[in-house]
């Protein structure tokens, strides 16, 4: 049995104190539910107002990218030993980043190992763009990049990965992929991929997320899939109610 896991990413919205507010907020709705493993992605600067808000909670703490180098020349830049004494998830190679800010699959993959060798939970993300979807691409996509982000990972630091699919074409759209879509791309491209990598035991135990306008009205249809495990979420995240509203969901 796999237990549902329900990321909040926040991308770049609220500054450090908004930020608390709306964790104090999320906070006291989502506590309740023990069943499901929550966590708040807030922007880097609101990490460490964001650690005490949520200590002994329950509820995890994850930043939105890393870097994959200790430390060093790379002004601008944040690191896993940084990350590590405040929070505990870090979200890698999001769409938005691949998009944007030339992230690969090779930068995935160190971003990955960094992560693991410094005790966090990379919430590794994929997901095809629209032109790849329109053109029948979704599982070739998919596939080269789990194969790029796990490559030469070890079973046992697989198992310590959560993977969020995200269509990119969902994203902030108001377009969610279908239950049955989403469900789909992860039972027949990610998990059988998994098997062919590791084993029957890794691919049946990685959690999966969906992502990509999941809201308080379709979590709970996307939550009954039987391969998807949770979701990651962005612009509901950064509204306690509706947030609060997925998280039931995936207690069910
Ligand atoms: P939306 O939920 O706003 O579509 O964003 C999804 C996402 O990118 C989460 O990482």
């Amino acid at each position: 049995m796999r237990t549902p896991v329900i990321a909040g990413n926040w991308k770049m919205n609220k500054t450090p104190a908004e930020a608390v507010e709306l964790a104090r907020a999320v906070l006291a709705e989502i506590q309740p539910f023990t069943t499901v493993e929550r966590v708040l992605c807030p922007p880097f600067v609101a990490l460490a107002g964001l650690a005490p808000v949520l200590a002994g909670s329950g509820v995890g703490l994850g930043a939105q990218n890393l870097h994959w180098e200790k430390s060093g020349a790379f002004t601008g830049e944040i690191s896993a030993p940084m990350l590590a004494g405040l929070c505990q998830y870090v979200i890698i190679g999001h769409s938005e980043r691949r998009q944007f800010f030339g992230e690969t699959d090779a930068s995935v993959n160190k971003k990955v190992q960094a992560a693991l060798a410094h005790g966090l939970t990379p919430i590794v993300c994929v997901g095809e763009n629209l032109a790849e979807n329109e053109a029948g691409q979704t599982g070739a996509v998919v596939t080269r990049q789990v194969r790029g982000a796990y490559a030469g990972l070890a079973a046992e630091a697989a198992l310590k990965t959560i993977i969020a699919y995200e269509p990119v074409w969902a994203i902030g759209t108001g377009k969610a992929a279908t239950p049955e879509q989403a469900n789909a791309v992860m039972a027949r491209f990610i998990r059988d991929l998994l098997q062919e990598l590791y084993s029957a035991e890794v691919a049946g135990a990685l959690r999966l997320q969906y992502g990509g306008s999941v809201t308080a009205a379709n979590a709970a249809a996307l939550m009954a899939q039987p391969d998807i495990d949770g979701a990651l979420v962005g612009g509901a995240s950064l509204k306690a109610a509706d947030f609060a509203a997925i998280v039931k969901a995936a207690a069910g």
